[in-house]
């Protein structure tokens, strides 16, 4: 079909074009008739601009006009004319003007959408991944991405102004033993072979620094066949970056930077380097998880040295067992009753505890159940350690120390919902975790698993550890997390064959498995590998973040649902069995 297109965009006319003859191209948004005049909000990714059907203007158009309909494609040329007085519409930034009709050109018409395109729709999200394309035309999926975009260009801009170099690496790898699941995909030339999706470029960018490409940084898709929640998707972008001789610092430098400039382009916010650091341990201690919320107070605090000699059984039990007793002061909430104590008691056994110990502050001290198996001495120095006020509630979770501290994290996000303490907060917090444990048991498995990954360096003074007490060392690990979300992650790298070796071992994977799988990198390790270490940014998590989105779905063009569905295109779907004989592939029954 013949059309003329656009002289503007729906978001460019003002008032200098009054007079104009202009061309324009779009969505029919918006269509009222009153009394014989048709208004019809014109809208492309731009804005949006009024345009007006007279019947004593032009009596042609007016007629075509009769037939438009939301979403109806369509090109008018008309006349830019000044909106009459007290029709101006202040919210648009086209709102001073509108555009007479002289010319309508109908593109394309549209069934009735199965939603409505504006924002604050009350619409399924399997609706809208359904018809995602009708729901990207939304607009706040639009500044979604547009940011996505503007995220790229940043990135971009500041590894390559740091001289990093952006070096793809494959999608089709080798499959390797650690980590999540791999997707797989069969070879056709290649016998009952399979590639993996990667999970991570890990092995190619520490292959790179090997080959002396010190800086490098990727953009990149991940794949992993894990089970799926709000922040989590089977492919996924990093940011993916790897340095030649860097310490810790080094990269904390370069990380820093970096989102200094996503802050200050993207939000307009500076802030001053250094991002505060918290070790693991510490971590854990004080807010009860390796990514904690800093947008809140609300710390947790040990009590095993007030209570160390304290004659009641479950605080006794901990301290002979080697447990933590830890505790969280509840502002203002000393007046909770029975029921909401319930509540909160309920929700510390569904994470785990054994119970939850509770005591209001009063004038007199600790009003509390377990209040007489505790010494006046006792009671006392659980408040001077607290800091607490009369009126306020002090909870108690005691047990072992991981799990123990954990189900105190999750009460402590859980108060602060119910105080809602993050109801006014806007500020944005970021901190480092370092110093996490190089290895992790697993009581299923009977063994190690590496809590990073099987590259990573123990730290230097706890290598003695590696063969006969693994559960003691530490990592050259860390974790960058943004209110409460890790969003990176990475290490200093193992670059010696020989440790390389000695980390396999105590992972339990044999010489001959290691050599199957990773050989290529311990080989490569024996030509001249440089000292190295990187990091990757959940780049989804980062933008969800920003968007200040609660689902990395909400700022992903095309996502799965939380089963790994895309509701769109019917994927994942069967296939031909040509096809699967082509794959020398045969399904079971
Ligand atoms: P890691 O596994 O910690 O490290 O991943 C880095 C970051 O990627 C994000 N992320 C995800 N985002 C969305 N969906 C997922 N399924 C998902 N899984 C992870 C997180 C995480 O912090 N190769 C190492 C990095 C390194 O050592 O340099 C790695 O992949 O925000």
């Amino acid at each position: 079909m013949d059309f003329k297109t656009r002289t503007h965009t729906c978001k460019d006319l003002r008032e200098e074009q009054i007079g104009e003859t202009v061309i324009l191209n779009g969505w029919v948004d918006n269509r009222r008739d009153l009394g014989g005049v048709i208004f019809i909000d014109l809208r492309d990714r731009y804005g949006i601009t009024q345009i007006v059907f007279e019947p004593t203007y032009n009596k042609e158009a007016h007629e075509l006009g009769k037939s438009l309909r939301s979403e109806f494609v369509i090109s008018i040329e008309g006349k830019v004319r000044k909106r009459p007085e007290g029709t101006e519409n202040s919210q648009l930034e086209t709102g001073q003007v509108d555009v007479m009709v002289d010319k309508l050109t109908i593109l394309n018409e549209a069934e009735t959408t199965p939603f409505q395109i504006k924002d604050d729709i009350d619409v399924s999200e399997e609706l809208r991944l359904k018809y995602r394309y009708l729901d990207l035309r939304r607009s706040r999926m639009q500044k979604n991405m547009i940011l996505r975009h503007k995220f790229y260009q940043v990135v971009r801009n500041y590894f390559d102004s740091q001289n990093f170099l952006e070096i793809e690496t494959p999608i089709l790898m080798k499959s390797t033993p650690e980590g999540a699941r791999y997707f797989l995909v069969p070879s056709r030339l290649h016998k009952g072979s399979f590639y993996a999706l990667p999970q991570s470029p890990q092995t190619y960018k520490q292959l790179l620094m090997v080959a002396g490409y010190d800086k490098y940084f990727q953009i990149t898709k991940c794949f992993r066949d894990e089970d799926l929640r709000a922040d989590r998707q089977p492919k996924f972008t990093q940011i993916d970056v790897e340095m030649s001789f860097p310490n810790e610092e080094t990269i904390f430098t370069l990380v820093e930077g970096l989102m200094q400039q996503l802050f200050k382009e993207l939000k307009g916010i500076e802030f001053s380097a250094p991002i505060p650091r918290l070790t693991y341990d510490e971590a854990l201690e004080r807010y009860g998880s390796d990514k904690p919320d800093l947008r809140f107070g609300l710390e947790m605090v040990t009590l095993n040295d007030a209570l160390s000699n304290s004659e009641f059984r479950v605080f006794k039990d901990t301290i002979d067992n080697g447990g933590i007793i830890t505790s969280l002061l509840a502002n203002g909430c000393g007046n909770y009753t029975r029921n909401q104590l319930d509540v909160l008691t309920e929700f510390a056994k569904k994470q785990g505890a054994g119970g939850l110990i509770w005591m209001r502050v009063k004038e007199d001290g600790l009003e509390a159940p377990i209040a007489k198996f505790l010494s006046d001495d006792e009671k006392q120095s659980i408040i001077n350690k607290m800091n607490a006020k009369v009126g306020d509630l002090v909870l108690i979770v005691s047990g072992p120390k991981q799990k123990t501290l954990n189900i105190m994290g999750n009460l402590r996000l859980e108060m602060a919902r119910r105080l809602e303490l993050l109801k006014d907060t806007i500020e944005d917090k970021l901190v480092w975790i370092t110093h996490f444990p190089l290895l992790e048991w697993d009581d299923e498995t009977q063994r190690y698993y590496a809590m990073h990954h099987p590259f990573t360096s123990p730290l230097t003074e706890d290598i003695k550890y590696l063969e006969n007490e693994p559960s003691k060392v530490r990592a050259r690990a860390y974790d960058l997390v943004m209110n409460g979300n890790e969003i990176a992650g990475g290490s200093m790298r193992i670059f010696n064959s020989d440790l390389q070796s000695k980390m396999f071992s105590v992972l339990g994977i044999s010489k001959e498995e290691a050599n199957e799988k990773f050989g290529f990198l311990m080989n490569a390790f024996k030509y001249g590998a440089p000292p190295h270490g990187g990091i990757a940014f959940g780049l989804d998590r980062m933008i969800m973040l920003f968007a200040g989105e609660n689902s990395i779905r909400d700022i992903m063009a095309f996502p799965k649902t939380t089963s790994g569905l895309s509701l769109m295109d019917e994927s994942p779907s069967k296939v031909a069995d040509e096809q699967l004989r082509e794959l020398h592939i045969k399904l079971r029954k």
